[in-house]
């Protein structure tokens, strides 16, 4: 037997045991004759103690870092505790041992404070996820899924596998593809998504299906996306919007509890696509704090009834304001006493590449309710008064006012919000807070093509009310500047996302399961008939042998868990993640195959330049 107990499980009470352990040297220790060692497994670390009768064999059998070790012994109450660790009060007084297999130096220190570089970590995988704080997060993972599989099961859903080797799937990323050997020429593509075959199974009677599965979409990369990842995939028939979101925000509620203990009894908040991007600049608010955004002035084409605002920052001739398409304002709360270098900081903040505005205005509501600003040539204390009464701001908060082209400036404005809310420490890790993102917009204009895009995927159906509009109307876009003007701008699709603390952790839809509709969508695509066909012949056959009327969601599982485990990269929840780059640097993939894998494939290797 190589062991009776793990290296988590002994205790006081199991003081004068026998016992066998069998895991990895994590640190040695010598003292005079004695010496110390960490065992260290899965489950936890155990110190074990050899005598002096042990030195002659240690001598002749030296230990190393990372030596696979088996021990018999017995257990004993330590004299000096250790009460960082469950079993901090006893150690193994060792009366005999096997190196069972020994180790090279290994690259990096295996414990949380490793000295090891990102890089280098990945590289030695393996042995990075040796480390508690890795494991911790892979078991972290397991719960989620194990919470997510009992839910499900409770809800009569079904798991049921979808193929890898298909055709394309549009979730609007770049798909990988796989050579067919068999049929020279032709390709598969990695799902994006299970999309169309979770459709296809509600076709037939299916009624509630969910995967915890992979998904491959070739995009540019962020701490929060993997070119592979996985999704808690589900759909479910004879639903609406209401059936969807109550279910599965019944899911993530549970996952709380099973996996947080947390008691999550608040409502879960639901808010138009419109709503947030006014609000908060993003589809993906983080309403763990407020700082809601203000506008002084609203851009041309948007409510021009609300524009008698703009009175408020008019009529001084400060020219950054009246040459603005839009002028958006926040109130940092209990910031008024901020230096001139910290808002000179975060003026250099906005105006980095990345969020590219070219100044920010500040106005300072002084708790002796006075007025001081960067804009004090313009506006009196009087002006300032009402502008400071306009964005809501109390004596003691600090306004910022970017000003700029409108969508920039709206982006620009929500990242300060985000940077400012981080800096005042309103975005608590243990802090949840979930929320619906209502109403999407069905459509998205592509400049480049000049033609409309599905925002979530052509299988979204549009709100009841706006169908007409979607069939009466010429999806052409005759004036490429005005496509806001275009009917089709205001479409709004049965669509859903889950946010949590300003992530996308999920989206979904209600679906088109009319075959004319489909059509008609494809069409609105600027797909013709061949295309549709070639392209989506199955469904579209499909929906003729009597689709039920279905809807669904898929959760980024990666995301959940890291937001879970208080992270920003997913990759800390992935056992084998790829860099940045798209790279495995473990297994050093991908790489370049043989001539003879060419030749079997009937594929010539010629890269353009
Ligand atoms: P969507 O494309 O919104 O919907 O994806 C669902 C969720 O998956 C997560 N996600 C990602 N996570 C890590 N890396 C990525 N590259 C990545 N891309 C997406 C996000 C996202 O909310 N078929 C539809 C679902 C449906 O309509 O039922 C779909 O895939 O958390």
């Amino acid at each position: 037997m190589f062991r009776t107990h793990t290296c988590g499980e002994l205790r006081l009470t199991d003081v004068n045991k026998a016992t066998t352990l069998s895991g990895w040297v994590q640190t040695i220790r010598k003292f005079g004759s004695i010496t110390f060692v960490d065992l260290r497994d899965r489950y936890g670390i155990t110190q074990l103690l050899f005598s002096e009768t042990l030195n002659e064999k240690l001598e002749l059998s030296p230990l190393g870092r990372e030596f696979v070790l088996q021990v018999h012994g017995t257990v004993s109450e330590r004299s000096n505790k250790n009460n960082q660790i469950p079993t901090g009060e006893i150690e193994i007084l060792v009366n005999d041992f096997i190196i069972l297999n020994k180790s090279i130096t290994p690259p990096f220190t295996i414990q949380d404070d490793t000295d090891g570089g990102d890089d280098l970590r990945m590289k030695y995988r393996f042995l990075d996820l040796r480390r508690q704080a890795v494991r911790k997060n892979l078991e972290l993972r397991y719960a989620v899924g194990r919470s997510t599989r009992n839910y499900l099961h409770e809800q009569q859903f079904m798991d049921i596998e979808t193929p890898f080797l298909i055709k394309s799937t549009p979730e609007g990323a770049r798909d990988f593809v796989v050579p067919s050997r068999m049929n020279p020429g032709q390709f598969y593509a990695l799902p994006q998504s299970p999309q169309t075959f979770k459709q296809l199974l509600m076709v037939s009677g299916y009624d509630r299906y969910y995967q915890i599965v992979k998904c491959f979409r070739d995009e540019d990369l962020r701490a929060d996306r993997q070119p592979e990842f996985t999704q808690i995939d589900c759909e479910m028939t004879f639903v609406d919007q209401e059936d969807i979101l109550n279910m599965f925000e019944n899911l993530i509620k549970r996952i709380f509890k099973d996996v947080k203990n947390i008691d999550y009894n608040d409502i879960v908040e639901r808010m138009t696509w419109e709503n947030a991007m006014w609000t908060y600049g993003n589809d993906k608010p983080d309403i763990r704090f407020d700082m809601k955004l203000c506008n002084l002035k609203f851009p041309a084409h948007t409510f021009p009834e609300k524009n008698n605002i703009s009175n408020l920052i008019n009529g001084v001739d400060f020219k950054v304001f009246d040459e603005a398409e839009t002028v958006i304002a926040i109130a940092a709360p209990g910031c008024s006493e901020y230096t001139r270098k910290q808002t000179d900081e975060l003026a250099e903040w906005v105006k980095r590449p990345q969020i590219g505005m070219k100044g920010l205005v500040y106005i300072k509501c002084n708790t002796d309710g006075t007025f001081k600003s960067s804009v004090d040539k313009f506006y009196n204390e009087e002006k300032l008064k009402a502008i400071a009464n306009a964005v809501n701001a109390k004596a003691g908060d600090l306004i910022f006012i970017l000003a700029g082209a409108e969508e920039r400036t709206r982006k620009a404005t929500s990242e300060l919000r985000l940077h400012l809310g981080q800096q005042l420490g309103l975005r608590k890790i243990d802090e949840f807070k979930l929320l619906w993102v209502l109403d999407f917009p069905l459509f998205e204009y592509a400049e480049e093509d000049n033609r409309w895009v599905a925002r979530h995927h052509p299988f979204t159906s549009p709100k009841p009310s706006d169908i007409t509009t979607m069939i009466n109307n010429n999806p052409v876009i005759e004036n490429a500047a005005e496509y806001l003007k275009h009917p089709y701008a205001n479409i709004k699709a049965n669509a859903y996302d889950m946010v949590l603390n300003g992530n996308e952790i999920g989206g979904g839809s209600i679906r088109i399961f009319q075959k004319e509709l489909q059509q008609k969508m494809f069409a609105a695509l600027g797909m013709d008939e061949h295309e549709q066909q070639h392209k989506f012949g199955f469904l579209l056959g499909a929906f003729e042998y009597g689709a039920p009327p279905h809807g669904g969601i898929a959760f980024g599982f990666d995301r959940l868990c890291s937001i879970l485990g208080g992270s920003e990269s997913i990759r800390d929840f992935i056992a084998f993640p790829k860099n940045n780059s798209g790279r495995d640097v473990m297994i050093d993939a991908p790489s370049s195959i043989d001539d003879k894998q060419f030749d079997e494939l009937q594929i010539k290797l010629d890269l353009k330049a």
